[in-house]
């Protein structure tokens, strides 16, 4: 079957016919119908991502971890003809968490993920999966619904922070999060769902970016209520302003820099989520700065990956968001290639277009 195939840590990607054995032979048989391109596929194809590794034996990986697809089979609860996207990252079969369908906290880091680590992806003309990993596309959102796996690892991210600050009162008088100010740093497809994803759970918002929003953007952050702030001066402008954050989400993948620049304007008690790769540069926190941690009861956690229940709760997420922002649902594929139109797919492999948020590749 004709798929997308990365060889890591070798750059580089190529679309070629290839024979896959059977995975699951007692699995279901999905035709896919479009992936989404994330930034770490990008990463992967850049050879910048560490992680990346063939599945044990093969010397080729199929890229992509974000698909729908039609079933081509009845399962127990699914029905052929039904329109599904699969869960990509799958347990160890050791771990405690992994055991309860949670290996988004594997315990033992031998977790696979499909089109990144250790497992082909989707990005081909058919897979074979398990029921158990499918989750049901609403057809109401079937034109967006590519945008619930990098949403469902954002769900699972504002648990986390959220489970973080029971630690303390962090919700409002009113028992909302409404004065509450989150910071999202980087306004790629991942920031802005983020932004999107703090604002309908009340928080007060403010995307960030070293250069001007574009046009699509500041559509998108005025009909969302979310403010911009030009970062170029590394948050300078922001820290003699006095504006100070009780949450800075880093979905730049930037440089390293960001995390530790960014903590001096957390607010006392405040989250800095790190979910974004950083690609380069380093961090450097001096003992002043560790001892102000501390002494400000600051909170730094890494956040990664969805699993069924935020994949389920993205669609639910993505149905409500049609409904109150049709205008920025709208807005946010940017561009739609054809699997036949070789040119087109690896340009949007290999580099970002400007102004390009989400890029779907059809089948
Ligand atoms: P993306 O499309 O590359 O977007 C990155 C955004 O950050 C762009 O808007 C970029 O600006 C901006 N940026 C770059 N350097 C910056 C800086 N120094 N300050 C402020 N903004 C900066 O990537 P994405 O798909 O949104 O993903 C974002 C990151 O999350 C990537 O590293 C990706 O690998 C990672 N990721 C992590 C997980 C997880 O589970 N932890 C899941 C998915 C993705 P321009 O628009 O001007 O280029
Ligand atoms: C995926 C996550 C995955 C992470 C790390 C992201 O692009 O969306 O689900 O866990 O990469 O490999
Ligand atoms: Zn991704
Ligand atoms: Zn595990």
């Amino acid at each position: 079957m004709k798929a997308i195939v990365v060889r890591p840590p070798s750059t580089g990607a190529e679309i070629t016919d290839i024979e896959i054995k059977p995975e699951k032979l007692d699995g279901l048989s999905i035709k896919i119908l479009e992936n989404g391109v994330c930034g770490t596929d990008r990463e992967i194809v850049k050879g910048l991502m560490g992680e990346a590794a063939c599945p044990p034996g093969d010397r080729y990986m199929v890229l992509g971890h974000e698909a729908i697809g039609i079933l081509e089979e009845d399962g127990k609860y699914l029905k052929k003809g039904d329109i599904v996207m699969p869960v990509n990252r799958r347990g160890c079969g050791k771990c405690l968490n992994c055991l309860c369908g949670r290996p988004d906290f594997c315990e033992t880091g031998e977790f696979i993920e499909a089109g990144i680590s250790g497992m082909h992806g989707f990005m081909r003309e058919k897979i074979i999966d398990y029921e158990e990993f499918l989750v049901p596309v609403p057809k109401e959102i079937r034109d967006i619904a590519i945008l619930a796996q990098p949403l469902s690892d954002l769900e699972k991210s504002f648990d986390e922070i959220v489970s973080v600050q029971r630690r303390m009162i962090w919700t409002c008088k009113d028992g909302t999060y409404n004065c509450r100010k989150a910071l999202v740093v980087g306004t790629g497809p991942i920031g802005i769902l983020m932004g999107l994803l703090l604002r309908s759970n009340g928080l007060m918002v403010y995307m960030a970016n070293k250069r001007e929003p574009t046009e699509k953007e500041s559509k998108i952050f005025q009909t969302a209520g979310i403010e911009y702030i030009n970062t170029e001066d590394d948050f300078s402008g922001v820290l003699m302003s006095g504006l100070r954050f009780d949450l800075i989400f880093e979905a730049s993948g930037g440089t390293a820099d960001i995390a530790a620049k960014s903590l001096k304007i957390l607010k006392n008690n405040g989250v800095l989520g790190i979910f974004g790769f950083s690609s380069t540069g380093h961090a450097e926190l001096s003992s002043e700065d560790l001892q102000k941690l501390v002494y400000r009861s600051i909170a730094v956690v890494g956040l990664i990956n969805g699993q069924k229940p935020h994949f389920q709760r993205a669609m639910l997420r993505l149905s409500e968001w049609n409904t109150i922002w049709p205008e920025i649902m709208k807005e946010l594929i940017t561009k739609t290639v054809n699997i036949n139109d070789k040119v087109s797919v690896m340009k949007v492999l290999e580099s970002k277009g400007p102004g390009e948020i989400k890029v779907k590749i059809t089948w």
